[in-house]
């Protein structure tokens, strides 16, 4: 199995003058969910998501070689500029994970900076797009310091392997536009170890797909993702699930090619739903929508039906809710928004997204 073990790279004494690698990665939107895991981060059934634009994270990784190297990471870490001793922590450890694939990380002084475009607080899940950005500076880095990674294709298999390591809805941010991660029989080059790039594979109309986030609350969530993914292990309907994942992923993959906005529409909300009653059918229970969050749902069904406009939602592991749209109808749902939903979002606040190209370098 590809694991990408490494011990030759390790840097030659004296040889190395001090740098930055900086980049800026999206966040995603899952339309198929996983929701459950097994082994080394590795996925119960393969999923699809759009890679967002303006819901992204910079991070910049400076580095410069330490006299004695120890069995350890050195490493100082910024969280918009101010040093974050929890965030520090768990990059620390995560880079200590990486160490066998990595040896020179053991070599560097490194000071981290992260930044997010969104309110840290705002309920937006963070680690794809925090994740999958160290996963690109890392790689950036041993491509630099080695010329091993070359290739874009390597680059980004590597770096999707890597952000998977760190949170396994990451994998998919590495590509432009959508990402599918998890084998699946018909698909060629899909992996249960890293993701591979979509944007290929659907309609033009999903090319400027949107997504507005309405924020109903800021809040925490009660139940971590981790947790949530544990549960799935003795939940009764773990296997089901798993099996209905899997023909979601074939329907919805041939409604995405044909452009058949009223299939991906269907089984994009079911899966919605179906992550969240997972939730609530877990031992023991919990509910991560809120009461505004069903209101809107009610909303945007009525309005939809109503008008025709192909307007679908869908939802994250929280109460936020996820517009999906075709860029013709932009305006429209604009007007909708304006009108009958900010009343049930927190502060009205709504993060107007789109897809968008993927990581970035700055
Ligand atoms: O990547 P994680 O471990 O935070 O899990 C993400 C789970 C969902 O966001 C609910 C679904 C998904 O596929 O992104």
């Amino acid at each position: 199995m590809l694991d990408y073990i490494n011990p030759k790279l390790v840097i030659e004494r004296g040889s190395l003058s001090p740098g930055k690698v900086t980049w800026k990665s999206p966040s995603n939107i899952a339309l198929v969910k996983y929701w459950g895991k097994h082994g080394t981060q590795l996925p119960q059934n393969p999923s699809i998501s759009l890679t967002l634009d303006q819901a992204h994270t910079i991070t910049s990784i400076a580095y410069e070689a330490i006299v004695s190297p120890k069995e350890d990471i050195s490493l100082d870490f910024f969280f918009d500029d101010q040093p974050n001793a929890v965030f520090g922590e768990k990059v620390k450890n995560f880079f200590k994970s990486l160490l066998p694939i990595f040896p020179f990380l053991g070599q560097l002084h490194l000071t981290v900076h992260s930044t997010n475009s969104f309110p840290h607080s705002a309920g937006i899940a963070s680690s794809a797009s925090s994740m999958s950005a160290i996963a690109m500076c890392l790689c950036d880095l041993e491509n630099l310091l080695f010329g091993t990674l070359n290739e874009k294709n390597t680059l980004h298999q590597k770096a999707s392997y890597i952000a998977r390591l760190g949170s396994g809805s990451a994998s998919r941010s590495i590509y432009p536009i959508a990402g599918i991660w998890g084998e699946m029989a018909d698909v060629h080059q899909s992996s249960d170890l890293y993701a591979i790039p979509a944007k290929e594979m659907i309609h033009q109309d999903f090319h400027d797909f949107h997504d507005d986030i309405l924020i109903v609350s800021k809040k925490e969530k009660s139940v971590s993702s981790r947790a949530g993914h544990q549960l799935m292990e003795n939940n009764m309907y773990a296997t089901t699930r798993y099996l209905q994942a899997r023909q979601h992923m074939q329907k919805l993959l041939a409604a995405m090619q044909s452009g058949d906005l009223e299939t991906f529409g269907k089984i994009t909300e079911k899966e919605a739903l179906t992550l969240h009653a997972l939730m609530m059918a877990s031992s023991p229970p919990f509910i991560l929508m809120e009461p505004n969050t069903i209101e809107i749902i009610h909303r945007i069904r009525d309005w939809r039906n109503r008008t025709k406009n192909p307007l679908y939602f869908t939802l994250d592991a929280g109460p936020n809710v996820h517009l999906l749209y075709p860029k013709k109808i932009f305006a429209d749902v604009q007007s909708f928004i304006q009108d009958a939903l900010l009343p049930f979002c927190e502060n009205g606040h709504v993060i107007r997204d789109q897809v968008g190209p993927g990581p970035t370098q700055l």
